[in-house]
């Protein structure tokens, strides 16, 4: 039997390709910076196993471009640059990496949640720029963070990591979900509301969903204009999430306070986005998850994924076990 070929679409840690080399024959784009489309259309030809990322889009034609695609593993929990119905319907199975990055994404979130209140990164702009004279009474004020509300949009195991960090600085915790969660609301005293609600009477808004047809601009600015002109708008999750125009304009005007943001609608945010001409907002090139050890953990989970679905098993973080049920011929 030939040796399995699999493709790792960016440099990733040695153990890591050491690991899938022991079964396979393993080919890693050089680059950690991009990968054209067309490479990665060439690169999947003749593999058995894609190792990719969010920042790789594996659509129907990058399917259809590795005709002996057994699997797709992705290095993130989130799967939205995936077509998975379509990996399905070629019995393709399709991976992800929950549960690894929740609390290093929870850390980042909350970062960016201080940072916004408390004028973080726009204090060190100003230091830099020269502009510390003296110590002033209204020199960068910002919102209070201890005893303030909390909205959750989405409960989930990063929601609920958040809501965790923010109980440690005496918030109060709303949730909308479209699931009940008995353990927050044990836990941590988080009560369920509609989003309507949770936008009115949150300080902050941490959003915390899948991007998926439902969810696209979920915050727009119907929702914006429900939000306290004091509330401040954190996504770690998706870009997409929020209509980006409509929350530039309720930040520019002065609507809503502040955005924390690890994401954008086109990332890399290009420079000339008016988002960027704002002081009221922090922003991070989607690194909630990089951590040495966490990015090592998703990418060995990735592996790990790989390695089982060549020995013909279904993988622990399978998406869709149908594919896998029809490549094996089981139902
Ligand atoms: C994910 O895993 O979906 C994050 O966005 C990146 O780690």
């Amino acid at each position: 039997m030939p040796e399995p070929k699999v493709f790792v679409t960016r440099p990733l840690f040695e153990e890591t390709i050491a690991r899938l080399r022991e079964h396979a024959e393993v080919d890693v784009w050089p680059d950690s910076d991009s990968l054209p489309r067309d490479e990665l259309l060439r690169r999947l030809r003749d593999v058995d196993a894609v190792l990719c990322l969010l920042a790789d889009r594996i659509d129907a034609e990058a399917l259809d471009a590795g005709p002996q695609l057994r699997i797709v593993a992705n290095m993130a929990v989130g799967y939205d640059n995936i077509d998975v119905t379509a990996a399905t319907r070629r019995s393709i199975v399709v991976t992800n990496t929950p549960g690894v990055l929740t609390e290093t994404t929870a850390d980042l979130t909350f970062a960016l949640l201080l940072a916004a209140a408390r004028r973080v990164a726009e204090g060190d702009r100003f230091v830099r720029a020269g502009g510390w004279k003296t110590w002033s009474p209204s020199l960068l004020l910002g919102q209070d963070i201890h005893g303030a509300t909390l909205g959750v949009v989405g409960m989930g195991q990063i929601g609920l990591a958040v809501a965790r960090r923010a109980r440690g600085f005496n918030m109060r915790i709303l949730y909308a979900d479209i699931e009940r969660r008995p353990e927050a609301e044990a836990a941590l005293g988080a009560e369920r509301v509609d989003l309507d609600r949770l936008l009115r009477e949150s300080d902050f808004v941490s959003l915390h969903v899948f991007l998926a047809p439902e969810t696209r601009h979920l915050i727009g600015e119907r929702e914006l204009s429900l939000m306290k002109s004091t509330a401040i708008l954190v996504n770690a999750a998706r870009g997409p999430v929020v209509d980006q125009p409509a929350l530039y304009r309720a930040l520019a005007e002065g609507r809503i306070a502040a955005a924390g943001l690890d994401v954008a609608e086109v990332e890399p945010i290009p420079l000339d986005d008016p988002l960027l001409t704002l002081e009221n907002v922090v922003i991070t090139p989607h690194i909630g998850s990089a951590t040495i050890a966490t990015r090592l953990r998703m990418a060995n989970m990735a592996a790990e994924n790989i390695e089982q679905a060549l020995r013909g098993e279904l993988p622990s973080h399978c998406l869709n076990p149908q594919a896998f049920g029809r490549a094996t011929g089981n139902k």
